[in-house]
């Protein structure tokens, strides 16, 4: 985890998901940087897990729920809230994905996703907006290239990430005179996580993927938290409603497939 310029001394982080992947990564780092942090995720041994790992930086504490229940995410708040007050930073980025065509899910499958990455992120923001009232309050929800990008076999977390997104843009709108900035993070193929373990399972998928991004690599954990750090940040107190795609440049298009090709033939390298 390289450290940031970012300090979040004494500061309330609640993370949803934050028990693993990208969203432990952004744990992590704000407890690097001085933060109190809370997660929530609905396995309680990976609840005890993460909050063991991150008290290793600082004060942690983890609650078990799944963000399918309000009632769930509101006892889990409510605990934060008891134990380490007001919340500063609210990240939102629980998510459920498997690899499927439409065809291929049942009216439950698809319902699983939505109701973890929408409604789950809907219920996160809801709960929380009571204890967002300290100045400089950010919610951070945790969006993907899906929202963007149509992508076979992802039907389900298309829908449910570009909800995600839309809750983020009118939520800004609606919060903006409470104080509270809403922004979303799309994170490209990023390196140790589930979901890219099953979106690019093997290595010839994983190269694969890394000729379609302008920088030629996926991104790191450490690097989102950084920007999840940013958009939290005085420094970005006059960004809201943002979508911030954080992907190596995959968003304006990758490189498109036929001029790649030719330019492999032309023997024109990346330099380094
Ligand atoms: N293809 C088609 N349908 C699938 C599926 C697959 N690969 N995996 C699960 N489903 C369906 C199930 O069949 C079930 O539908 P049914 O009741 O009609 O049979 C439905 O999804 C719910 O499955 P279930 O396992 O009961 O739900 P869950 O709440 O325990 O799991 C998931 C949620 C489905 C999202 C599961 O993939 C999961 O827990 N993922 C968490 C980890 C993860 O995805 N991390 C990566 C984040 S990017």
């Amino acid at each position: 985890m390289s450290a940031t310029p970012f300090r979040f001394d004494g500061k309330h982080v609640f993370v949803a998901g934050g028990t693993s992947g990208i969203n432990l990564g952004i744990a992590l780092g704000f407890s690097a940087a001085g933060a109190r942090v809370s997660v929530m995720s609905r396995n309680p041994d990976k609840v005890k897990s993460a909050a063991a790992e991150i008290a290793a930086h600082g004060p942690s504490a983890g609650f078990a729920g799944d963000v399918r229940s309000y009632e769930a995410v509101a006892a889990a708040l409510a605990s934060a809230h008891a134990k380490f007050g007001e919340i500063d930073v609210l990240i939102s980025g629980a998510a459920g994905n498997f690899v499927a065509p439409a065809l291929g899910m049942s009216s439950n499958g698809f319902r699983a996703v939505m109701e973890i990455d929408l409604l789950g992120t809907f219920h996160v923001m809801r709960a929380a907006h009571q204890y967002l009232t300290k100045p400089g309050a950010s919610v951070i929800n945790i969006s993907a290239p899906q929202a963007y990008v149509p992508m076979m076999l992802q039907s389900h977390v298309c829908a449910a990430k570009a909800g995600i997104d839309m809750l983020t843009r009118t939520l800004a709108m609606e919060w903006a005179r409470d104080g509270i900035r809403v922004n979303s993070i799309a994170p490209g193929p990023i390196e140790e996580t589930e979901g890219m373990a099953r979106l690019a399972p093997t290595e010839e998928a994983r190269q694969a993927s890394m000729r379609r991004i302008p920088l030629a690599r996926w991104g790191r954990k450490d690097e989102i938290a950084g920007v999840a750090q940013f958009l939290s940040s005085p420094m970005a107190a006059y960004i809201t409603g943002v979508v911030l795609p954080v992907d190596g440049g995959q968003n304006i298009g990758g490189y498109n497939p036929t001029t790649l090709d030719m330019a492999d033939r032309m023997g024109i390298a990346a330099r380094g």
